[in-house]
């Protein structure tokens, strides 16, 4: 059952040069050309659903020849104030991380810089006095010794097994991400994992919700949640409904554009954790 919602404090870049420019992930293709109006309005209406619901919403300022930046998500992950830094799989990403961290430093946080490659909150994902973190195509193993060390909080390594699904974002979420591991419920698609770190979520998150295929390929799990309202892609309608029964209060907002470069809503917010 949901508790009461909490009002965050969400960072986002907005879409200005968003465009499929090259192909990093199995979503993109030079083929399949953006709408980058459609997008932007789509963009807007996510911002301004945010705000309608309480929350504080920061932008850091896009950068031409940087398409991906919209997805602020994958720039860090945010605990206590503390800044763990990205260090990005692609080339053609690489830039986007000084940019994040220029804004961090700037707002006056410590921002660490990690050594080995990391993608933010994308393979990274708080829940239960643990962090949930993704390996297999993006951010290494390495990095979540790492991030373990910079926080001092258990890290579990979960291994991703289906291009489809390359961040953990888009194949598991929090949606209470407070108290310890029973208090606290994801909701995931165990397909995205390979059988070993199934079982490791199926003993930490017995409670935990269960997405299909089509969910998960609707962007489902690439999910905010603030406790109670669940921002989701409107195309998850099988997972709507579970979350509906759970108690929670779905709020679609539909970001199908963002879909063609291989995001969603998570993707688009990173989560400025005090
Ligand atoms: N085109 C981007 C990439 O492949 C999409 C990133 C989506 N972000 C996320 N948090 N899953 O890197």
């Amino acid at each position: 059952m949901p508790t009461d919602s909490r009002l965050r404090r969400y960072l986002v870049c907005e879409p200005r040069y968003f465009d499929v420019q090259y192909a990093i992930n199995p979503w993109m293709s030079l083929d399949a050309p953006v709408d980058t109006a459609r997008a932007r309005l789509q963009w807007q209406t996510l911002i301004d659903t945010y705000r309608a619901y309480g929350h504080a919403v920061e932008t850091v300022k896009p950068v031409a020849g940087l398409p991906d930046m919209v997805f602020a998500a994958n720039a860090a992950l945010v605990l206590g104030g503390r800044v763990f830094g990205s260090s990005f799989h692609a080339p053609e990403r690489r830039p986007e991380s000084a940019e994040y961290e220029s804004w961090f430093k700037a707002a006056g946080h410590d921002v660490h810089h990690p050594e080995s490659l990391c993608e933010g909150e994308g393979d990274l994902v708080p829940a239960g006095g643990l962090i949930l973190a993704g390996t297999g195509f993006r951010t290494s193993r390495a990095a979540h010794a790492e991030v373990q060390e910079f926080f001092g909080v258990p890290t579990i390594s979960l291994q991703l097994v289906d291009p489809y699904f390359y961040h953990l974002d888009t194949a598991l979420f929090a949606l209470d991400d407070t108290g310890g591991a029973d208090g606290a419920t994801i909701a995931y698609y165990p397909g995205a994992f390979s059988a070993g770190s199934r079982e490791v979520l199926e003993r930490l998150f017995p409670r935990a919700v269960l997405a299909t295929r089509d969910d998960a390929m609707a962007f489902g799990l690439n999910s905010v949640s603030d406790g109670r309202h669940v921002f989701i892609a409107p195309q998850a309608t099988h997972l709507i409904d579970q979350l509906t029964h759970e108690g929670y209060v779905p709020v679609p907002v539909d970001l199908s554009e963002f879909h063609k470069a291989g995001g969603g809503i998570k993707c688009c917010t990173q989560e400025v954790r005090s």
